[in-house]
Parts: C-alpha cells; sequence; structure tokens
C-alpha cells in the first residue's frame, strides 16, 4: 500500500521522480583479464518500475555490454533471479519502488556464472533431475489405447503443487546448506522428488527413494532455517515437502 501510495503521489503532484542509484556486479569469466568488481549507474525512477525496466534503461542508454537474463517478465520463465540488497529474487517481479534509493544486485550464487548478473541455472536443473531420475518410471509399457488412468482430485492437487517451480534458482541461492555443499538436492531438488514420489504413475516405492533422500545430501541435510520457504516466489510450500519428505524415510526406513 505504501509502494501504491508514493507512486500515485508521483503522478499527481508532479515532484521530481526518485534519483536510483545501481551498484551492479561485473565480471565476465570468459576474459582472461576481466576482474570482478562494482560498478554504479543513475537512473530516474518511474512509475510501475521493475528491475527488468530499470536493467534495460542502464542497457540501451549506458552500457549495452551489461549481461542479465530475462525472458517472460511474468514470474513464468524463471530466467531473471539475482540477488536483489543480499536477498535472492525475480527481477521482473521487483518493484523499485518496494526498494531504498541505492539497490545492489549481484548474480545468484552456487550458479556457474556466465557474465554479470547471468548465471545458468539450466545445468544445475538438468544435473539434478538425472541425480534424481525425476521423470515418471512407468509401471506399464505405454498402451495408446487404454483409457486414461485417474487421479484422486487432491492428490493431483497436491502434485500439480509441486510443479508449479519455475526453475529459478532463488531458493538455491537463499540455503546455506546448498552454498557450502554442492551434492545437497538442494530446495528445488527435494520439492521435485516429492513431486514424484506421491505420484501413484510412478513404479519407485519408498526404499527406492529412501536411498536418494535419507542422508545428509537430502533431506536430511536440511537445516530447518526456512529461508528457501520465505524466499520462494511462487509461494511453494517447502517446509510441507520436507516434512512429508521425512515421514516417508522414516516410514521406509522402520518398515525394511
Ligand atoms: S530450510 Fe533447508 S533447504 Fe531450505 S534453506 Fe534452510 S537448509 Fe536449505
Ligand atoms: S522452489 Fe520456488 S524458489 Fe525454488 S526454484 Fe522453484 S520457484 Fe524458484
Ligand atoms: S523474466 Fe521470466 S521469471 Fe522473470
Amino acid at each position: 500500500m505504501e509502494r501504491l501510495g508514493s507512486q500515485a503521489m508521483t503522478e499527481k503532484t508532479n515532484t521530481p521522480p526518485r534519483r536510483l542509484r545501481f551498484e551492479i556486479f561485473r565480471f565476465n569469466p570468459e576474459v582472461p583479464e576481466s576482474t570482478p568488481y562494482m560498478q554504479s549507474f543513475e537512473i530516474d525512477e518511474t512509475p510501475y518500475m521493475s528491475l527488468f525496466i530499470a536493467l534495460n534503461e542502464i542497457r540501451e542508454r549506458q552500457d549495452p555490454s551489461l549481461q542479465f537474463d530475462f525472458s517472460c517478465r511474468s514470474a513464468i520463465c524463471g530466467s531473471c533471479g539475482m540477488m536483489v540488497n543480499g536477498r535472492p529474487a525475480l527481477g521482473c517481479r521487483t518493484l523499485t519502488a518496494d526498494l531504498p534509493d541505492t539497490i545492489r544486485l549481484h548474480p545468484l550464487p552456487v550458479f556457474k556464472l556466465i557474465g554479470d548478473l547471468s548465471v545458468d541455472t539450466g545445468t544445475w536443473f538438468r544435473e539434478m533431475a538425472e541425480q534424481t531420475e525425476a521423470w515418471i518410471h512407468a509401471r506399464e509399457a505405454f498402451d495408446p489405447d487404454a483409457q486414461e488412468e485417474r487421479m484422486d482430485d487432491d492428490l493431483a492437487e497436491q502434485i500439480y503443487e509441486r510443479d508449479r517451480c519455475i526453475e529459478c534458482g532463488c531458493c538455491i541461492a537463499s540455503c546455506g546448506v546448498a552454498n557450502i555443499n554442492p551434492d545437497f538436492v538442494a530446495p528445488a531438488g527435494l520439492n521435485r522428488i516429492a513431486r514424484f514420489m506421491m505420484d501413484p504413475r510412478d513404479s519407485r516405492d519408498a526404499t527406492d527413494w529412501f536411498e536418494v533422500v535419507s542422508n545428509d545430501n537430502g533431506v536430511f541435510g536440511c537445516l530447518g532455517m526456512m529461508a528457501c520457504h520465505d524466499i520462494c516466489p511462487k509461494e511453494l510450500p517447502l517446509l510441507d515437502v520436507y516434512a512429508y519428505l521425512r515421514r516417508k524415510a522414516l516410514a521406509a526406513r522402520f518398515s525394511g
């Protein structure tokens, strides 16, 4: 409400726009002589300006070499994650009106840096998918003539809830364990495991999953400090996911 109020005031009273100072991490790992540094830019704020708009203005008017990623501009593609004043966030969904006059931008940690604010989340998510075999292991061979399998509505809703992940990497960047243990399957990976674990079409049982989740690289590596839960821009119920995985892991342990 405060944001809308200040923007409305700027539009109605013609007060001068706020001058924003951006301090942006610059580094091109492809250039041998490149060294990391912070570069400052200043622009005038406009009503409803997002970081997507601000960064495009900087790139168009001040420095065409600035690297950052955006695609959908509406919190769907997951490509615009970055550290905004020390906190992971989607650039397309973050309004400058919600930020102070000085905005410090860094690339997400954990992921391979492509350049400046651009990171390679795709490789991380592909390797995680391969590690967890994040696809349906069908119980039966596909039969094009068979009728569709029915699924309970509530269960379908729960699976859909976990499929809403846009693979932005914000939860992973926020996770202290993921930052120090590259083998930790991390919040998004645990969410993916839960999604397939609860799918009745998948033939893997709790014992199969036990090897993947029941160790320090799986759900028992999570320290439960909730950063991922607080950060997720899609508001996925990640703590519910971890509780579900722990219950399943313990059940598998004591049933075997
Ligand atoms: S709750 Fe667990 S997975 Fe989430 S940020 Fe904390 S340690 Fe990482
Ligand atoms: S769980 Fe949330 S924060 Fe993590 S990758 Fe998916 S959408 Fe992004
Ligand atoms: S540009 Fe697609 S999520 Fe931000």
